[in-house]
């Protein structure tokens, strides 16, 4: 990792906001962005397409490793390609996020997308999306930011984000998948989800995206 690129690590459970707060944070602050939730749920995809058992650590470990990603944002909108192909949308299903969190559990999964995630570290700076970026991707980061939500808060606007897409779930049903996802994240044996050391802890229950991304940018000032 190279030390002196400053790095936002935001790390929280699903529908904390995560996403849309790097978002924000890497167009203000014209840093790039790391999805690594997306890392994982391209191993699902790719599980799928190859018909891997989710069990077969070596060689989901070797595709973690080999798959040919690109992530772009040539045409104004954020692209994500497998081997040339977008993929984007095939990958935010529920679907494809629940069979991310059980390949995420796989030591040798995470250890195989370690350095790749680490290579994303370039000038001027990085926002670093997911679970365990402040605990054990990037340890030094500038400033750790921890992002949680009431969880119907968080089902709610995980609901809002398929309607948008066109994706019809039920509330409930989310509500169910997204406690399922918590327990499996929270409590896996390597780099469970928990507030890394340093983290500045924010409950995002009735802000908005603004409110949030000034607060970071706040604690970011302080940390410089
Ligand atoms: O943030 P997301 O919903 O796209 O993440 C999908 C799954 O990937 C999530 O359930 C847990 C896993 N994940 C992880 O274990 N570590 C990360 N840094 C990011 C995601």
């Amino acid at each position: 990792m190279n030390n002196s690129v400053p790095v936002i690590a935001i790390d929280g459970p699903s529908g904390s906001g995560k996403g849309t707060i790097a978002r924000g944070l890497a167009r203000k602050l014209g840093w790039h962005l790391l999805d690594s939730g997306a890392l994982y749920r391209l191993v699902a995809l790719v599980a799928g397409e190859r018909s891997l058992p989710l069990d077969d650590t070596n060689r989901l470990a070797e595709a973690a490793a080999t798959m040919d990603i690109e992530f772009s944002a040539a045409s104004g909108s954020e692209q994500i390609l497998l081997a040339g192909r977008d993929v984007t949308s095939q990958l935010r299903t529920e679907e494809i996020g629940a069979t991310a969190s059980i390949v995420a559990a796989l030591p040798g999964v995470r250890e195989a997308l370690l350095e790749r995630q680490r290579s994303f570290a370039r000038r001027p700076g990085l926002i670093a999306d997911g679970r365990d970026m402040g605990s054990v991707v990037f340890p030094q980061a500038t400033l750790k930011v921890f992002l949680t939500a009431s969880p119907e808060e968080r089902a709610r606007r995980r609901h809002n984000q398929l309607k948008e897409k066109g994706i019809d779930v039920s509330l409930p049903a989310l509500s169910r998948e997204i406690a399922k996802r918590d327990e499996r994240d929270a409590n896996r044996k390597v780099a469970p989800l928990r507030t890394a050391e340093g983290a500045r802890i924010l409950d995002t229950t009735g802000m908005t995206p603004t409110e949030v991304v000034e607060q970071v940018l706040t604690w970011l000032s302080e940390a410089a």
